[in-house]
């Protein structure tokens, strides 16, 4: 696997895989890898004749009280996992690379990206947009892949594509948890033992009331039980916990076409989100 750090030297390596037609799968990550962005890796592989996967910690995408300082980084350990993945690429740009003195551009996705995290986190789907549209430009990947357990990123870099005709399909891979149903997440490290365990009642209020909801029952009512499950368990303040339009992510006040629900909400201070799938029957 080739580690690289310039744009000049990517460029030449990019030139050098395409040189024979073949296609590039681009996973963007920020590193601290888990099982969940080894099964984008392992997706990437399976669509493209070569998996680049990106590394950067995006300042632009943190809120000013937020973890950027504290976010784990652990090079040499992901490093031994994406090459055990015959990964073609390590992009691994310094913040210098990637927002050069002068950098004064920004790409704000409007709509999908104003409710949700995009209201407890003013800003961060700009950076999001941002930084995902400068990776798009710097590897030029036929195809990119992003988890569901970010699935409101996802909605938002599926609209900057389609609305920027930028010319890559993009392809959402579903969560992987823990055995007890926990989203894999490089921010579970920050929890005690005492508060993972706990964190677990995320994952089963979401499915308790995927359960109800599909079952016909009221969506208000299941989402009041829902957050008082959550605050019940520890979790607070929950920044939200909501039945959204699938594709859309506009309220759904009854489920009458394809849902999703998400929430977000804190154990101590840590930051957990997860949403599941709801459809009508
Ligand atoms: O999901 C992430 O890890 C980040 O938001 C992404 C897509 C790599 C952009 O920095």
């Amino acid at each position: 696997m080739q580690i690289i750090r310039d744009l000049t030297s990517l460029r030449a390596a990019i030139s050098g895989l395409r040189a024979d037609g073949s296609s590039i799968a681009l996973v963007p990550t920020m590193g601290a890898l888990h099982e969940g962005h080894m099964s984008l890796v392992a997706e990437g592989g399976s669509r493209a004749d070569h998996v680049v996967v990106s590394i950067f910690v995006n300042p632009k995408q943190f809120g000013p009280n937020e973890d950027l300082d504290a976010y784990p980084r652990q090079e040499a350990r992901d490093v031994a996992m994406l090459e055990e993945a015959k990964v073609a690429i390590l992009w691994a740009p310094t913040v210098d690379v990637m927002y050069p003195a002068g950098f004064a551009s920004n790409i704000s996705v409007g709509g999908v990206s104003d409710e949700l995290d995009g209201a407890a986190r003013p800003g961060h789907f700009d950076g999001v947009a941002t930084v995902v549209t400068k990776l798009f430009n710097q590897v030029r990947p036929d195809v990119a892949l992003f988890g569901e357990k970010d699935y409101q990123q996802l909605a938002v870099i599926r609209r900057m594509v389609a609305d920027l005709n930028q010319p890559l399909d993009i392809i959402g891979v579903p969560t992987r948890r823990a055995d007890d149903g926990l989203a894999l997440s490089s921010r579970n490290v920050y929890l005690s033992a005492e508060q993972r365990a706990a964190a677990v009642a995320l994952p089963k209020a979401l499915n308790d009331a995927a359960r109800r909801i599909a079952g016909g029952e009221t969506v208000a009512g299941v989402l009041k039980d829902a957050i008082a499950s959550l605050a019940a368990a520890g979790f607070g303040p929950i920044d939200y916990f909501e039945l959204r339009d699938a594709e859309t992510l506009e309220t759904l006040p009854m489920l009458d076409r394809p849902g999703r629900l998400l929430a977000a909400a804190r154990m101590g201070s840590t930051r957990l989100i997860d949403n599941i799938a709801v459809d009508p029957l």
